[in-house]
């Protein structure tokens, strides 16, 4: 099992880095629209990105999303994350810490983050299959989940949801059964807060409530229209000669919620909501924001980006940053909680899920929010 599992975050990374694992159907992003202000009274220099989060200022409402960890060659992207993170101000997660907890030699492949980032806001990780007895290993105990926030001094705890990616993987957990019970059980056992989070499927509305009574302090919503875990897994599967496996991963590689609408399912829970999948330039994570996210998450550019190196990382920051601010002006917001109270238009199929779903007094309250405001009684 030790090896097994640090094998198996070098093949994720090269994977990543060398197929396409994207969804192909996308997020829809595009069916977002936020409305043009033509004279919006905001000077582009003086935009404000920075917002609280769980407790903490961070300069720009970004998370880099958990990715990766626990094999020695994949130490240099998470030191070069880390540093990006420090220097922006940014969230920064570690990938599945699975395999430091099997594997301690593994450990600094993690805690290189907080070496690199002493005042970044840090999420540990772990699965939520791992917190329930599987076939082939013991359910985590409160002390080797402490373990793993511990070696990177964590802000914050994410527990992934990826029943997806489990399912389409030859070695996969394949039991989900008492996940929620166990949540509930570990978040009053932690002092950190905890994160729920979906790793390319989606979060709905239904979920998200089940996921508050957890005790959760914030989710990702992880939906779907980016990097698949399915598709990564179902590459796996080929080179292993699994066909079932492979044939799960292809045939699921679309699977899920896509991102923006999983964003306003959640809005219900009323818990911080990080909007990750998909997202791949500032007006992404504009439009992602004004539909109610407090962060946007991105994985695969900063994955590509940071195995080749530091300054690659500065570079998709400085443009992303520079994109989000441009959407934040011509929307008339000079700030991440103006974004929040911004006119946005949802079309196309977005909308269609968001009716029949039962959104249709928040698509015409997102649309109308200034016109509401200049018109209260109306
Ligand atoms: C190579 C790779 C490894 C990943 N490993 C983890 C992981 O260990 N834990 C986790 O919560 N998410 C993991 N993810 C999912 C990402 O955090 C993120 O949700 C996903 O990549 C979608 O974002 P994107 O479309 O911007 O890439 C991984 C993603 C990739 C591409």
């Amino acid at each position: 099992m030790t090896d097994e599992v640090k094998q198996r975050k070098i093949e994720h990374v090269n994977i990543a880095l060398e197929r396409d694992v994207s969804a192909p159907q996308q997020a829809n992003w595009n069916d977002i629209r936020l409305v043009h202000q033509a004279l919006p009274e905001v000077d582009l220099d003086a935009v404000d990105t920075s917002v609280e989060f769980l407790g903490q200022r961070l300069r720009y409402p970004l998370f880099i999303s958990s990715l990766t960890g626990g094999h020695p060659d994949v130490l240099m992207i998470n030191r070069n994350l880390a540093r990006a993170a420090e220097e922006y101000g940014l969230a920064l997660g570690v990938g599945s810490q699975r395999a430091a907890i099997v594997n301690p030699e593994v450990s600094d492949s993690f805690a290189v983050t907080r070496e690199q980032a002493p005042h970044a806001f840090l999420i540990a990780n772990i699965g939520a299959p791992q917190l329930i007895a599987q076939e082939r290993h013991a359910p985590f105990t409160i002390e080797q989940v402490q373990r793993a926030t511990a070696m990177i001094g964590a802000n914050a705890l994410a527990i992934h949801m990826n029943s997806l990616q489990e399912a389409a993987q030859p070695e996969g957990d394949r039991r989900a059964f008492g996940e929620v019970e166990a949540l509930r059980k570990l978040v009053p056992q932690l002092e950190l807060p905890v994160i729920a989070k979906e790793t390319g499927a989606g979060v709905n509305r239904e979920q998200a409530l089940i996921l508050r009574s957890c005790g959760v302090s914030a989710i990702d919503v992880g939906g779907a229209g980016g990097s698949s875990m399915s598709a990564l897994e179902a590459f796996r599967s080929q080179s292993r000669g699994d066909e079932q496996t492979m044939r799960i991963g292809a045939l699921y590689r679309d699977w899920g919620i896509p991102t923006p609408i999983a964003v306003v399912e959640c809005g219900v829970a009323r818990l911080p909501l990080i909007s990750t999948g998909g997202v791949r330039n500032g007006l992404d994570a504009a439009r992602a924001l004004s539909l109610g996210a407090s962060l946007v998450g991105m994985g695969f550019p900063f994955l590509k980006a940071a195995s080749q190196g530091y300054e690659a990382v500065c570079e998709l920051l400085q443009g992303f940053i520079a994109e989000l601010k441009v959407a934040m002006q011509l929307s008339g917001a000079a700030s991440i909680q103006q974004l929040h109270e911004a006119d946005v238009v949802v079309t196309g199929e977005t909308r269609a899920w968001l009716q029949q779903r039962g959104f249709e007094d928040e698509l015409k309250g997102l649309a109308q929010r200034r016109w509401k405001r200049l018109r209260p009684g109306e």
